[in-house]
């Protein structure tokens, strides 16, 4: 259930991400090409509907996405990806689940909870670039599953073994898809090699 990109592209991406010497209008750039690869991954096997259309010359069989789908971006720092993930899937409606990490505790609190009402069983899709302890994320799904959800996908840039491991054995069968999959935390939960603070860098 754990997939990390291999495109090329994605890896020089993920260099100018790291790279300290990048500044922020740089970094929200390659953020925003790093998140068109991970929304078409996190959407590989999305359910499709037929329908018929018309063509200029004949009557064909169609396709569009069968359930609601749901953009969450985890405040602040998840904001780097949803542009990118509307731009792919457009019909998605946007829900925002504000935390901040006490940097501290390293425990999410949080000050934000917005969620559109879907007529259909939605697939949520949770959007934060950082995956480090996973407690924000854990957090994350606890709070949509309150709201009924049952299909998560988890998209992240820079996933800690750590983090993959606390959300893997807590919800095993929830999709994560990584653009890279780093060395280890430090002792004080950030991600090693890392990219720093991702909400800060972006928002500059
Ligand atoms: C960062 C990051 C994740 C979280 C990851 O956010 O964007 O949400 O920490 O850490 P965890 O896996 O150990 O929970 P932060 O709390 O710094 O807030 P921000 O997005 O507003 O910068």
């Amino acid at each position: 259930m754990i997939t990390v990109l291999e495109h090329p592209l994605v890896r020089r991406d993920i260099t100018i991400l790291r790279n300290v010497e990048t500044d922020p209008a740089t970094f929200r750039a390659a953020a925003a090409r790093v998140g068109i690869h991970l929304a078409i991954a996190a959407t590989q096997t999305l359910e499709l509907e037929n329908f018929t259309i018309t063509t200029p010359l004949e009557e064909t069989q169609g396709f569009k996405t069968a359930n609601p789908l749901i953009l969450m971006p985890i405040l602040r720092a998840g904001v780097a990806m949803l542009a990118p993930f509307s731009e792919v899937i457009p019909q998605a409606a946007i829900g925002y689940l504000g935390l901040r990490r006490n940097e501290e505790t390293l425990q999410p609190e949080e000050y934000m909870f917005s969620f559109p009402p879907t007529e259909k069983p939605a697939t949520v899709f949770l959007l934060d670039p950082m995956l480090a302890t996973g407690g924000s994320m854990c957090a994350s799904i606890r709070r949509v599953r309150r709201e009924g959800v049952k299909n998560i996908i988890i998209a992240c840039m820079i996933a800690a073994p750590e983090g993959i491991e606390r959300v893997r054995s807590e919800f095993p069968d929830i999709p994560i898809i990584t653009a890279a999959l780093d060395r280890e935390l430090n002792e004080i939960g950030f991600i090693l090699p890392g990219l720093g603070d991702a909400g800060d860098r972006f928002h500059g």
